[in-house]
């Protein structure tokens, strides 16, 4: 952690669960400032009730929002305006897959992944980083997936979001270079999280197959992001064996990509 705080304010969205309220948990001592993000209003209250009570110094307000409304987002942005919140640090982490042939996908469900994983992302970042540019400095976390190095059957849309989101980031992060904000890409591997639920399409269907041995705690994934935002790194793939599995996928001709996930997980 760095000896001073870099960022007043943190807005960190999908704070419900998971990720997002470990996210919240281990910024809320680096801001007076927090902003929890979610639709489960009674689960964000009971974080901010945590944080309030772990570190009283800090200011923690909570939006129930449903980040696949449009007009919910926007409602989001002019109420932070009114109440006079100007996060400098921006965590995008709330998402949400679906696993399964695209064929049977139901279509609500893929139009809240893509309006969630990339249009809220898109929005959010649109509507808080000129503020950031103004004010001399701040930076967006982007919570992406290691699903976004391959193209990968069975979670073809989920995969093809996060995609959009890496690429996106280092773009956006190539912009931003000469206004001193960082802008970091989280892409992890399997965390036990809620997100093995949502993706399910029923309690009986299959779940996204994968090692236990691969899993990596979300505490170690969250501590390592921070750490490499505070390194102004581009990109952070948590775990070592995550690390390591996206420096041979990234390293593969796409023909070998291709063939190796042609060996469908689920089959
Ligand atoms: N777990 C993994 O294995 C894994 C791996 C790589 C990347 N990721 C990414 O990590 C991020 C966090 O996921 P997680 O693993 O922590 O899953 P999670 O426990 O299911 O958390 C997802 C969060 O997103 C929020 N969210 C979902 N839909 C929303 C909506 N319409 N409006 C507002 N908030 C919404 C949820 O809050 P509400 O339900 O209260 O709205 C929840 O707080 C996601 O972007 C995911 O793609 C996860």
């Amino acid at each position: 952690m760095p000896e001073t705080n870099l960022y007043s304010c943190a807005l960190v969205t999908g704070a419900s669960s998971g990720l997002g309220e470990e996210f919240a948990l281990q910024i809320a001592p680096r801001v007076s400032k927090l902003i929890l993000v979610a639709r489960r209003e009674s689960l964000l209250q009971q974080l901010a009730d945590r944080i309030r009570a772990r570190f009283p110094r800090v200011a923690v307000a909570v939006f129930a929002v449903d980040l696949n409304s449009p007009a919910e987002r926007d409602g989001l942005v002019k109420t932070l305006g009114a109440k006079g919140f100007q996060p400098d640090l921006l965590v995008n982490n709330a998402g949400l897959g679906d696993y399964g042939e695209f064929a049977s996908a139901d279509w609500e469900k893929v139009q809240a992944m893509l309006r969630v994983n990339i249009e809220a992302l898109t929005h959010l970042t649109h509507a808080l980083v000129p503020e950031m540019i103004r004010r001399g400095g701040g930076a967006v976390v982007n919570v992406s997936s290691l699903a976004s190095v391959i193209p990968m059957p069975d979670f073809a849309v989920y995969a093809a979001t996060k995609a959009y989101v890496t690429s996106f980031s280092e773009a956006l992060r190539l912009e931003l270079r000469e206004h001193h904000i960082p802008v970091l890409a989280v892409c992890p591997g399997p965390v036990r999280t809620e997100f093995g639920s949502v993706s399910r399409r029923s309690p009986d269907s299959p779940g996204m197959p994968s090692n236990k041995l691969f899993y990596v705690p979300k505490e170690q994934v969250v501590a390592e992001s921070l750490a490499a935002l505070d390194r102004n790194s581009a990109r952070v793939y948590p775990g070592l064996k995550t690390a390591a599995a996206a420096l041979l996928l990234t390293a593969l001709p796409i023909v070998l990509v291709r063939f190796a996930m042609g060996f469908r997980l689920r089959r």
